[in-house]
């Protein structure tokens, strides 16, 4: 990466305003899922064990008006970081003005402290989200040095990542941010092979760019999920009540023929007549499918060819789950891509997050891949091949 990194900068004695990217989910007041703020330690201990003065901030959920403030604040964001770095982190709920000001005047090295949401600067204006310069700079006038390791909003121009980066002396890319650049971005740039992708999720429409930029760039890309019945329909199979993009299906021609043999799609999947986890389920090839049913996961064909694919694959990225992973019955497919990725000891497997990572976290496949990527929108723009505007405003090396 030929960005300067947090390790190249002397942070100590320095107000450091580390941007991360908490934006968790959050059921009834508890957090359910706080890998992101896990993945952002190492970060924030490297800082403190430094003995930085260290200011850090984050988005959470969207906020248009006063009404969506409500349960968006990241007070319990701030006590469970508390918990993790087993230490005070000071939350100041507020995104400008004199108690914050004080706040951070008042931090001693080695010590930590987080502000409120940077949304919460949307309700006038969209000050965060449309970079406002006055925002932007102001921000930046209250550290010496800008951290970026949000990387799951570094496809976002936002104020509070490249607003700040524009107004400020110093800025470098955080730990989790370079690990991410330098995992997703080697193995686009420079993959050992064979370089395998699986992608899957609902609609094709979400993945044109990812399923164009990886058939140039890997061996084999094999497709799951919802978006096969999109191709397979314009394939001119019969489909039942899939879910389908009728819309697409000429662009789902286009890429049949962009990839031919290298683009693969599955040949038998699980079948049901009603989107129900206790539903009948029948296994059936894809030219099978009678008008009442839908396919909600790959079938053990598939699954074994896959699985044949991915055998001496020294590179594979993962995006979209290849069935409904939620529901217990139609998650087979998923736990098994997880399976046969874990025990690919000679690959790197990178696992580009949104919905896919929660599945490997939730069949209990954390820590058996190379990276889990910590972002959804973010990671699949960087594997369509696009410049990431929080990386790109980071300082040189
Ligand atoms: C995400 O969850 O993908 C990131 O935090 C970005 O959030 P956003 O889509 O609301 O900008």
């Amino acid at each position: 990466m030929i960005k300067k990194r947090m390790n190249d900068v002397n942070v100590t004695g320095k107000t450091v305003l580390v941007r991360v990217d908490f934006n968790v989910p959050i059921e009834d007041g508890v957090i359910t899922d706080d890998n992101r703020i896990r993945q952002a330690l190492p970060t924030l201990e490297n800082l403190l064990e430094r003995r930085a003065k260290v200011v850090c901030f984050s988005h959470l959920g969207r906020v248009k008006t006063e009404d969506d403030k409500s349960g968006k604040s990241l007070d319990i964001v701030a006590k469970k970081l508390a918990e993790h770095l087993g230490k005070k982190v000071k939350f100041v709920p507020e995104t400008r003005g004199k108690t914050l000001e004080t706040a951070i005047a008042a931090l001693k090295a080695g010590e930590i402290m987080m502000f409120e949401n940077t949304r919460f600067e949307d309700i006038e204006g969209k000050k965060e989200s449309k970079n406002d310069e006055n925002l932007g700079r102001y921000w930046a006038s209250l550290g010496d040095v800008f951290i970026n390791d949000a990387f799951g909003t570094a496809h976002r121009e936002h104020a509070s990542n490249v607003g700040i980066a524009t107004y400020i002396d110093e800025s470098a890319a955080g730990l989790l941010l370079e690990k991410e650049i330098d995992f997703i971005g080697n193995a686009i740039e420079n993959p050992k092979r064979p370089f395998v992708a699986i992608l899957g999720g609902v609609k094709v429409s979400d993945k044109i760019g990812v399923i164009r930029n990886l058939l140039k760039k890997a061996d084999r890309v094999l497709i799951g999920g919802g978006m096969s019945y999109t191709f397979m329909r314009a394939q001119g199979y019969e489909i039942g009540t899939s879910v389908v993009e009728d819309d697409k299906l000429d662009l789902a021609r286009t890429l049949l023929d962009e990839g031919k043999d290298k683009l693969v799609l599955p040949i038998d999947f699980k079948l049901t007549k009603a989107f129900d986890n206790d539903a009948p389920i029948r296994i059936a090839a894809r030219d099978e499918f009678s008008k009442e049913e839908m396919g909600l996961d790959v079938g053990p064909k598939t699954i074994e060819k896959y699985q044949e694919l991915l055998t001496g694959a020294k590179t594979v990225v993962w995006n979209g789950p290849v069935g409904v992973f939620e529901m217990s019955n139609f998650a087979k497919g998923t736990i098994a891509i997880c399976e046969t990725l874990a025990n690919l000891n000679e690959a790197t497997t990178i696992i580009g997050g949104g919905d896919s990572a929660a599945a490997a976290i939730k069949f209990g496949y954390e820590t058996s891949f190379s990276h889990i990527s910590t972002g959804g929108g973010a990671s699949l723009e960087y594997l369509e091949g696009k410049t990431l505007p929080g990386v790109a405003c980071l300082d040189n090396r």
